[in-house]
């Protein structure tokens, strides 16, 4: 579904990823691991058309997104969660929800919000209240309600786990293991490697730009390196 070659991202003279390849099949939940300043954020917003690759090239059902604006990479059917979340502060969760259907041409919108509202009962509950009010979790549940709006194929989580407590951090990743079954593939991007491991089938590491591993979720669980590095594990 996702492939990505040779993929080079720089910021000026800083080269954030250096020459990457990935690939996500149809299905799959994907992680993304690598510690703080690894390019996996540069990653994903090249993903999403946000950052333009110095070279490489990233093909979404065979076909290639270079030069591609986000908007319209998110009605090809790619939806990206951002790091930090970035609700809309000053709307409300409804609003914040309606603004997620803003590039589609179709009228499935309505039964999105359902399907939104069904996987986060929390977010119903607090329809009318402005995002820049609600807790952390909640936040994150409407950052990925909101891209969920985009009927995507492709979901691209950011650090979803990022300043959470550890009973709202498990809620999270169950509803992302909900919405794979619902058929959208997942692309994680994650720090904690012991969770993305769980809930993902295959997954890369990332070290300063480059995949240093890759390989089925089960095996890098077991992998020396990954524990030491990753796992907390002397
Ligand atoms: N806007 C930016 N300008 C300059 N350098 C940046 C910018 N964003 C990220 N970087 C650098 O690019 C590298 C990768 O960053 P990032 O993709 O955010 O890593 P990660 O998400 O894995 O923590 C880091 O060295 C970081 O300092
Ligand atoms: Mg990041």
């Amino acid at each position: 579904m996702l492939e990505v070659r040779d993929l080079l991202v720089s910021y000026g003279e800083i080269r954030a990823v250096k020459g990457i390849s990935l690939n996500v099949a149809a299905g799959e939940i994907v992680a993304l691991l690598g510690s703080n300043g690894a390019g996996k954020t540069t990653t994903l917003k090249t993903v999403s058309g946000l950052l333009a690759p110095r070279s490489g090239e990233i093909l979404f059902d065979g076909e290639s997104l270079r030069g591609m604006p986000p908007h319209l990479i998110v009605r090809k059917g790619i939806a990206h969660v951002p790091e930090g979340r970035h609700v809309f502060n000053r709307l409300t969760v409804w609003e914040n929800l309606e603004m997620g259907a803003y590039a589609r041409s179709d009228a499935g919108a309505a039964a999105d919000l359902d399907r939104v509202f069904v996987l986060f009962p929390r977010l119903w509950e607090r329809r009318r209240q402005r995002a820049g009010t609600l807790s952390g979790g909640e936040q994150q549940m409407l950052a990925i309600g909101r891209a969920l709006m985009a009927n995507p194929r492709l979901l691209l989580l950011d650090e979803p786990s990022m300043g959470l407590a550890p009973v709202l951090v498990e809620q999270i990743f169950e509803t992302v293991q909900r919405i794979n079954r619902q058929g959208t593939t997942v692309l994680l991007v994650e720090q904690n490697a012991a969770l993305a491991l769980e809930v993902a089938t295959r997954a890369y590491v990332l070290e300063t730009g480059t995949i240093v591993l890759s390989g089925a979720a089960a095996d890098l669980v077991r992998h020396e390196d990954v524990r030491r590095a990753y796992l907390g594990e002397i």
